[in-house]
């Protein structure tokens, strides 16, 4: 069992491409820490550093106390599960999972044991004698990780593991993971591009764009207070909304195109750096699940658009809508320069509206807007802004 910690690490390829930059992270003994982000953001890079199949460019790798940047792969006690992942064809199941011990001279007993407990773990007792051309695309995948689990290695690391199921498979794996990581409870880094596979699973998680962690935190924090630009449009969907705005010379109102919106005493009070942005732009967030239709006997803020489109899920309703204040695209953060995104987008801006609520496109609509809950940030460098 152990804690991994990184600290300041850097990954610079051969090629001189800096892959990873100053990397702080430290995932305690038994957490299950996510690093989500883009893809080429740098995450299997960081996976291959921790399991020592990447050398290490700056800054230290350590397990518990000890520093292992120039420990081999094979004595760290790693195991991988890899999105990729290749089992025997000749095997079967239970030779597929035990073949790791059989390479580390574990006996036979020994051996026999871990596959049976880790088969009944992972639902695969009844299949153990069965080859993987005769496994479902779920059981094959989870093959490869009873093999990576009967190692009992003291640091688990995933990348991608799920990526080439199903949707419907994809979710039933995820509770799967989240389980046998719980009962192993070791150390696990598990990696992915897909933001609700990170919320779903994370009991923290670390988002990346660029070699840069942008933020590592819960992930009720994370979509809560989204600590930039690219965080709050990472996370989430659909997206946040941003729009581009500004503070009114008194902080008492916010500017959305021609609309006024009112702050209360207390939104200030919790962001008195907003006094930093009077008469000057910014931009604002506003979840789609914090914009419900306004039923008239509303006295609070209350935020205007024109419906475009209307999607019915059932639990809910999509109000696709736009206003007269510009937009800013998160997708657009994406791009490599690091500057925060100003492009105007195609797009409209989404509310969740209750589908008792009757709405057809070409209407006016108003939504009740919680304003506590909008989010502002600095439109040059994209944090938020609090304090
Ligand atoms: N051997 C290498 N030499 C040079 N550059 C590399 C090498 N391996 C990866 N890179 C670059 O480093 C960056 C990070 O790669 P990495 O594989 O870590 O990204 P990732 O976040 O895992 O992406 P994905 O989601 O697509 O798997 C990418 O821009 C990639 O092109
Ligand atoms: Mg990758």
């Amino acid at each position: 069992m152990a804690s991994i910690s990184l600290e300041g690490v850097a990954k610079v390829y051969p090629n001189g491409f800096e892959a990873v930059k100053g990397l702080d992270l430290e995932i305690a003994d038994g957490e299950l820490m996510v690093v989500v982000g883009p893809s080429g953001c740098g995450k299997t890079t960081v996976l291959r550093m921790v399991a020592g199949l990447e050398h290490v460019s700056a800054g230290l790798v350590r397990f518990g106390e000890e520093v292992v940047n120039d420990l081999p792969s094979r004595e760290r006690d790693v195991a991988m599960v890899f999105q990729n992942y290749a089992l025997y064809p000749q095997m079967n199941v239970a030779d597929n999972i035990g073949f790791g011990l059989r390479m580390r001279k574990v006996s036979k007993q020994e051996a026999g044991r871990r596959v049976k407990q880790a088969a009944q773990a992972l639902g695969l007792a009844e299949v153990l004698d069965r080859r993987p051309g005769q496994l479902s695309g779920g059981q094959r995948q989870r093959v490869a990780m009873g093999r990576a689990i009967v190692r009992e290695p003291s640091i688990f690391l995933m990348d991608e593991p799920l990526s080439n199921l199903d949707a419907k498979l994809r979710v039933q794996m995820r509770a799967e993971v989240a389980r046998v990581q719980r009962r192993i409870g070791v150390a696990t880094i598990y990696v992915t591009h897909d933001q609700t596979e990170a919320m779903t699973l994370g009991h923290r998680v670390a988002v990346m764009r660029g070699g840069l962690l942008q933020q590592c935190d819960t992930p009720q924090i994370l979509y809560d207070r989204p600590a930039n630009l690219f965080v709050a449009g990472f996370i989430g969907s659909p997206a946040m909304n941003l729009f581009e705005g500004a503070i009114a010379t008194d902080v008492e109102t916010v500017v959305l195109g021609s609309q006024r919106i009112p702050l209360t005493a207390s939104v200030q009070a919790a962001r008195p750096g907003l006094k930093r942005y009077t008469d000057q732009p910014v931009v604002v967030g506003i979840r789609p699940e914090d914009l419900p239709a306004a039923n008239g006997s509303d006295s609070g803020a209350v935020l205007q658009g024109d419906v475009e489109l209307v999607e019915a899920l059932g639990s809910e309703q999509l109000v696709h809508f736009r206003t007269d204040a510009r937009m800013i695209r998160a997708e657009a953060l994406d791009s490599a320069d690091g500057a925060a995104g100003t492009e105007l987008s195609a797009d409209a801006n989404v509310a969740r509206v209750d589908p008792r609520h009757s709405v057809s496109s070409g209407e006016r609509i108003s939504f009740a807007l919680a304003t506590e809950r909008i989010e502002f940030f600095d439109p040059h460098t994209g944090l938020a802004i609090w304090n």
